[in-house]
């Protein structure tokens, strides 16, 4: 519940903001505003719902594309019987840890709950095994690559506690006994279905340590379930639900369409400039853009950002994912199994992982299957021809089928995530040797420029709840500067409130003091012994 008091100080921001502006704006005539929230996915819808929340009205949302929801994008695809095209997720399709009785929910799923999302319970067990000369049961390699995971996830977490030095996923899986030939396809491609499908990156280049935390926090505090959307309105929904609870219909704080090219900053406040010349001045910004538009150079800084900035921005890594969907006159595959594994004889992650929507529970009548690739893979098909990959994935589709007829699909579309303007890759992964001082760098703010996102969360980066979590931090923050600001107003943004940062980086450093792990029972690991 909001106070009378934080209501009479909110309406004092808004006096104490418009005046910010009009001392900055060197008479260029800009719309000011209080906080812009710059990018509308799930962290910069968050930010704004944060701030309704405590009756703070005076932002904007500035978007890049014709509608809210960023990376949870979906599009129309293919064929219903009544002609009309099926929806299909580009971007984000499962929600990832749902929650347990009388433990931590996950956000995404309690929305998904509140606004009827249609979604299915994936079965990682509903899958088959391929090579090129068709059927062949491997599956038993998934129960061994497991046990070693585990081994592998319990050093990690002595590694954490003890604070000793990080490795890549290779050397922690490679300590537990997973040594795969590397010409043996079969374990590769179960290591792609256990490891790269999921992080979007080989396990030689990433983390072990944050890469099983991260994992951890997800899946051992919400459940270890992953339900899959299919909701013919699209996943987006839910965020697009949310936003209709606090902005209206044309909401005129949100700026749909429009491309941040430059963002401008001081110690009293913010300048945003977009292509179509439009300027905003707020009192404080949150940049929401993917850690991929940071990387790209695709919005300059005025200043430049300091080097501890750019440096951070710099460690991370953007992955790409790429879904490649087919429809079909028919199901020639097995009905009921929702996952198909192909072990290419030469190339490690070639059209791996085969997911079929004709599944029991999913949209049993789509004829719809679709594969996906990552990393190297993924920019190489982001880079050819429609006509080139529909080539390629036909010709696995016969290998793993060699007595169906495999005609050709009656639909085919894939997304180029890796050269989207407004994204420049999928989502973000944290590599190895890159310590939580870097990612504390990545996250803290740079005076009134605030940043939040999928990327800026420690625990749940790449999930789209930690975009959530992140948008609603970063609005809480700003929200705090505000009431102190204006409680005393000869107090400055500088001493009230900043994210910590390093200036210098020295390896890493005792754990104790992180809070960026709090609230829940893995903090014992990270309490120094
Ligand atoms: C292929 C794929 C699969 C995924 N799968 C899953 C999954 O199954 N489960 C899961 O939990 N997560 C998944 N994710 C991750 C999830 O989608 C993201 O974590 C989440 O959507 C990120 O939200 P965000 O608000 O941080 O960023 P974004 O959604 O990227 O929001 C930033 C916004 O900024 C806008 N923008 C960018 N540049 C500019 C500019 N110059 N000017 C104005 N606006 C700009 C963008 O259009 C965007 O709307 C997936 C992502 C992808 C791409
Ligand atoms: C805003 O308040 C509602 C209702 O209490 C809550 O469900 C929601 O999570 C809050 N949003 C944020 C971003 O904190
Ligand atoms: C998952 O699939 C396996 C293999 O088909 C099956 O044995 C199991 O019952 C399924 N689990 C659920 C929860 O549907
Ligand atoms: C991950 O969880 C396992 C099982 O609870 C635990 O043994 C391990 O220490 C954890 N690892 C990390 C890095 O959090
Ligand atoms: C949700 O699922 C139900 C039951 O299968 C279906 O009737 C309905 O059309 C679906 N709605 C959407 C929006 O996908
Ligand atoms: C960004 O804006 C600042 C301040 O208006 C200006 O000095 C700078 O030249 C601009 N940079 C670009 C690349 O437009
Ligand atoms: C593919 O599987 C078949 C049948 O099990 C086997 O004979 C063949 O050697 C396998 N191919 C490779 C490259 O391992
Ligand atoms: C394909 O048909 C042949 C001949 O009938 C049979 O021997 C083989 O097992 C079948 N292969 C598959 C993958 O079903
Ligand atoms: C699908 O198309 C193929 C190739 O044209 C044809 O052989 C097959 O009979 C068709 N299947 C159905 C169910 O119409």
């Amino acid at each position: 519940m909001v106070s009378k008091q934080w209501l009479a100080a909110a309406l004092a921001v808004q006096s104490c903001a418009a005046a910010v502006s009009k001392a900055r704006d060197d008479g260029e005539m800009c719309k000011k505003t209080t906080v812009a929230i710059l990018g509308g996915g799930m962290a910069g819808v968050a930010a704004a719902q944060a701030l309704s929340n405590a009756s703070m009205h005076d932002f904007v949302i500035i978007e890049y594309q014709d509608q809210l929801g960023g990376r949870v994008h979906h599009t129309d695809f293919g064929k219903k019987p009544n002609g009309d095209p099926y929806t299909v997720e580009l971007g984000a399709n499962w929600i990832q840890g749902l929650g347990s009785p009388g433990g931590p929910e996950n956000p995404v799923w309690t929305f998904s709950k509140k606004w009827g999302l249609n979604n299915t319970y994936s079965n990682y067990s509903s899958i088959l095994t391929y090579n090129e000369t068709g059927y062949t049961d491997y599956s038993s390699i998934l129960d061994e690559y497991e046990d070693k995971y585990n081994t592998a996830a319990e050093q990690a977490g002595i590694i954490l506690k003890e604070n000793y030095q990080d490795m890549t996923v290779r050397s922690g899986l490679s300590l537990a006994g997973w040594k795969p030939k590397r010409d043996d396809m079969t374990a590769q491609a179960v290591e792609w279905w256990e490891w790269d499908w999921e992080d979007a990156y080989s396990p030689e280049q990433c983390s072990l340590v944050f890469g099983t935390a991260g994992s951890n926090l997800t899946f051992n505090q919400f459940s270890d379930e992953n339900n899959y959307v299919w909701d013919q309105r699209g996943y987006s929904r839910i965020i697009t639900s949310e936003a209709s609870t606090f902005l209206t219909k044309d909401d005129p704080r949100v700026h749909l369409n429009t491309r941040v090219t430059n963002i401008s900053y001081t110690d009293s406040g913010v300048t945003i400039h977009s292509s179509d010349g439009s300027c905003v001045s707020a009192a404080y910004a949150i940049v929401t853009f993917s850690l991929g538009v940071l990387q790209s150079d695709a919005v300059t800084f005025a200043p430049a950002l300091p080097d501890w900035k750019q440096t951070a921005i710099a460690k991370f890594s953007m992955g790409t994912y790429t879904k490649i969907f087919l429809q079909f006159n028919e199901t020639f595959w097995p009905h009921d199994t929702q996952y198909f594994l192909y072990a290419s004889p030469t190339t490690r992650g070639y059209y791996p992982v085969w997911q079929s929507l004709s599944a029991p529970g999913f949209i049993p009548e789509s004829n719809i299957i679709f594969v996906t690739v990552v990393a190297d893979q993924a920019y190489r098909v982001e880079r050819q021809s429609d006509e080139q990959t529909k080539t390629e994935v036909l010709a696995v589709l016969r290998e793993m089928f060699p007595n169906a007829t495999v005609p050709e699909p009656t639909a085919f579309m894939y997304p180029r995530w890796s050269t989207s303007p407004w994204a420049y890759g999928s989502y973000s992964n944290w590599p190895a040797a890159t310590t939580l001082e870097m990612h504390e760098n990545f996250r803290a703010n740079v005076g009134r420029v605030w940043f939040a996102g999928e990327a800026t969360s420690a625990q749940y980066f790449g999930f789209l709840h930690g975009a959530w979590f992140e948008g609603q931090n970063a609005g809480e923050q700003i929200l705090g500067l505000l009431r102190d600001e204006c409680a005393n107003i000869m107090s400055t943004a500088d001493d009230c409130g900043d994210l910590r940062h390093y200036e210098k980086l020295y390896g890493s450093s005792p754990l104790a003091d992180y809070t960026v792990f709090d609230g829940w029972e893995v903090s014992s690991f990270y309490s120094s012994s």
